[in-house]
């Protein structure tokens, strides 16, 4: 496709606007406009970028024909108000990247992946995590058989959020990363297992433990919260296999392999002028790999981070509810 990418913004709040300016920033991209049924915010966004405002997206579509949607809409569990969007966009015949869960319901979230297909769109999830230079370095170990057959993943992602809007809120919404992040590394879950507590003073379920078991056969855990406050690392994701094993620090920071039966360990660190400088950067990283798919031309089945990987985090995120609310009983998917 001829660049720059004409990209348009659904959605302007934080996380709306933090991709408008990644675009804005993107000399493969060319921001042309942005959307908010709010138009508070809408004319806010407008204005400090510079580009048209609308407040409905079909007329959006309609009127600036962009090749690229980012739709940064949230609703309940963070997700519902993704759906309307994803689908008006794909159906005008865009690309769209769209930020995590998919969506809170599977239904809605299957109907979206669907109609990326029907259209033959683009259609990425903003899975940043998976992005980061670190990432990037853990995952060329296990594609390089340096991992060997896989044994077991281990995976914890707290942060503090006191947003109490649904029973399985943290599950929905901050677990499709941790999940996202197991898969790219170690493939399809086919079954898990989940409990759950909070911490004294939570209404709702806010830490999870979940077990699961991968399609290659290998076995994983996850630890997630909203409990624990903000300022220390976040993350923390291990793999291990025959070969040998690594630890992912904090998304970004450091990956260390460690090879079976050799002492001498490979350290990638965040480099000082270069690296990642916060959280921001990991959307940068994303949002400029959709936006590089999209030149390129690259089939959507091909896409990094695509909205069938954000359906299968949604579908494992299910069955560990399922798994909770029938007392911690094994789910196959
Ligand atoms: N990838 C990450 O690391 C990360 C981090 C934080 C949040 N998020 C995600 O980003 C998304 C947005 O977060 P936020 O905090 O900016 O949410 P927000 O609720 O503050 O903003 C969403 C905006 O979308 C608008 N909107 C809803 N439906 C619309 C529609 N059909 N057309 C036009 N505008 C519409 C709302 O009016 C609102 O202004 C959420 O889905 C959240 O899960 C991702």
């Amino acid at each position: 496709m001829k660049t720059p990418i004409r990209v348009a913004v659904i959605g302007c709040g934080p996380i709306g606007n933090r991709h408008a300016d990644l675009h804005k920033a993107n000399p493969m991209a060319d921001l042309v406009a942005v959307c908010d049924i709010r138009k508070d915010r809408c004319d806010a966004a407008a204005q400090r970028l510079g580009v048209q405002g609308f407040y409905d997206a079909p007329t959006m579509l309609a009127t600036i024909k962009p090749d690229v949607v980012s739709v940064a809409t949230g609703g309940i569990e963070y997700g519902s108000d993704h759906f309307l969007p994803t689908i008006q966009a794909l159906e005008a015949g865009c690309h769209v990247l769209c930020e995590k869960p998919i969506c809170n319901t599977i239904p809605e979230a299957e109907m979206m992946v669907a109609t990326a297909k029907k259209y033959n769109r683009c259609f990425g999830i903003d899975f940043n995590h998976r992005f980061t230079e670190a990432a990037k370095v853990a995952k060329k170990w296990v594609d390089d058989g340096l991992i060997g057959q896989q044994l077991f993943i281990n995976m914890s992602m707290w942060i503090k959020n006191p947003n109490e809007s649904s029973p399985f809120y943290m599950v929905k919404a901050l677990n499709p990363h941790s999940v996202d992040v197991m898969r790219h590394f170690g493939g399809d879950i086919v079954a898990v297992q989940a409990f759950v507590t909070k911490a004294p003073g939570r209404t709702i379920w806010t830490t999870m433990s979940m077990n699961c078991k991968f399609k290659s056969g290998a076995v994983g855990h996850l630890s997630a919260s909203y409990d624990i406050e903000r300022g220390h690392p976040m993350e923390r994701c291990e793999v291990a296999g025959i070969k040998g094993r690594f630890v992912l620090e904090d998304m970004w920071r450091e990956a260390t392999l460690y090879p079976a039966g050799n002492l001498i360990k490979q350290v990638y660190t965040n480099p000082v002028f270069g690296g990642h400088r916060d959280f921001v950067d990991t959307f940068q990283n994303r949002l400029a790999t959709f936006i590089q798919q999209v030149a390129d031309d690259t089939p959507p089945e091909l896409i990094n981070g695509s909205g069938a990987d954000g359906l299968a985090a949604q579908k494992v995120l299910q069955g560990a509810i399922d798994s909770i609310e029938s007392g911690g009983q094994l789910i196959w998917l």
